[in-house]
């Protein structure tokens, strides 16, 4: 079987591990955090990257950190994660849904303003499979109705945006390091800013909101989302190696596209010109009519060929965590079309050379019109 995912762990990382391991820093103290933390900051360019157990808790920590709270209103793409709006409903805010844009399926900016409320604080772009949002639409509307950007940068580190890395363009930014992403820890996540009071929130409150005062005296309703010292190892050796990842990434991106172009009825990544796409999964469309088959046939005849496959992200109306609280109403086409047309194919950074030519061969084999 050709998975969807494999992850490349490095030598490097291992021996990172295994020396935290040895010098007996297994919890959140020590110099391993610190390390990470300064040279993810470092790597963005940012002033400040506080370390957390898992992309969902950065998201949720940063929108605290934002000052997201009961009853506001934080405007997010239709078509993303479900931690994307989750975190949101932790703050007790509201997310409000925004369609996608059909080609490279991140927040249309076009209909942002539509949703804004009395009570919208914040827009929250996703970078989606690894494509940046149009940024400067969505800053210009925020600062116009003065909101708060977080940017979901989960799938998408090194990616950039007009020559700047997502995570660094919102006012406080999150990624996760979740087993398949561009860089992982296993579980993990990092929230991002420049700001020193929305930082020092973030480390307050990922840490049960310890008063400076006095520890052990809780100035708020805090979380532990603190990080452990061997993801944080794991980390720093996964940083070093980014560059050669993004370069997988690309190579990878290149040979599918060699591979699949001109099949009828097969939508390939589409790149912007004002973007780098870090293709943190390969994300295809098929058309029935024009291919021959549907999304779902195609994902079953190549999983009996061995070649693993996951559908797109599902619309929020299909989600009765949304449903049953009365939110993610409103017709989203763009969303609903992709998400039953869309699947992405076997994309992890261990992926060679041979299995993709696989793949396209088993996708070529299953087309009914070639
Ligand atoms: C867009 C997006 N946001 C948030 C997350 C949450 O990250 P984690 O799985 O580390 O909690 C993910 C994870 O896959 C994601 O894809």
């Amino acid at each position: 079987m050709i998975p969807v995912n494999s992850p490349v762990i490095t030598q490097d990382s291992k021996a990172l591990v295994a020396k935290a391991l040895e010098e007996g820093w297994i919890s959140s103290a020590g110099p391993y955090i610190e390390n990470f933390e300064k040279e993810f900051a470092g790597y963005l360019g940012v002033k400040h990257a506080i370390s957390v157990n898992t992309g969902t808790a950065a998201l949720h920590i940063a929108l605290l950190a934002a000052g997201i709270g009961e009853g506001d209103e934080v405007i997010v793409p239709a078509f993303t994660m479900a931690a994307s709006w989750m975190s949101i409903m932790y703050c007790g805010a509201i997310p409000v849904f925004v369609d996608v844009d059909p080609d490279i399926y991140t927040i249309d900016p076009r209909l942002i303003e539509a949703a804004i409320t009395g009570k919208t604080r914040a827009i929250m772009p996703v970078h989606i499979y690894g494509h940046p949002a149009d940024m400067d639409p969505i800053l210009a509307i925020a600062k116009k109705h003065n909101l708060k950007v977080i940017e979901d940068a989960a799938e998408a580190h090194g990616a950039t945006y007009k020559g700047r890395l997502t995570g660094t363009i919102g006012d406080v930014n999150a990624f996760s390091f979740y087993a398949n992403k561009i860089i992982t820890t296993g579980e993990g996540g990092m929230v991002t800013t420049d700001n020193d009071e929305m930082a020092d929130l973030a480390r307050r409150m990922k840490d049960l909101a310890h008063s400076k005062a006095k520890r052990f005296i809780h100035d708020d309703l805090g979380y532990n989302y603190r990080m452990t010292s061997m993801q944080a190892a794991l980390g720093s050796g996964q940083l070093a190696s980014i560059s050669d990842f993004l370069a997988t990434k690309t190579h990878m991106a290149k040979e599918y596209e060699n591979g699949l172009t001109g099949i009828p009825g097969l939508s390939l990544p589409v790149t912007r010109d004002w973007a780098t796409h870090v293709y943190w999964m390969y994300a295809i469309l098929i058309d029935e009519q024009k291919f021959g088959i549907d999304k779902d046939q195609f994902r079953a005849k190549l999983l009996a060929k061995g070649v693993d496959t996951r559908d797109f992200f599902y619309a929020p109306s299909t989600q009765p965590a949304l449903t049953g609280r009365g939110l993610g109403g409103g017709s989203f086409l763009v969303t609903e079309r992709i998400a039953q047309d869309g699947c992405y194919l076997p994309s992890g950074l261990a992926i060679t050379d041979d299995q993709i030519k696989v793949v396209c061969e088993t996708i070529r084999g299953v087309c009914p019109k070639l």
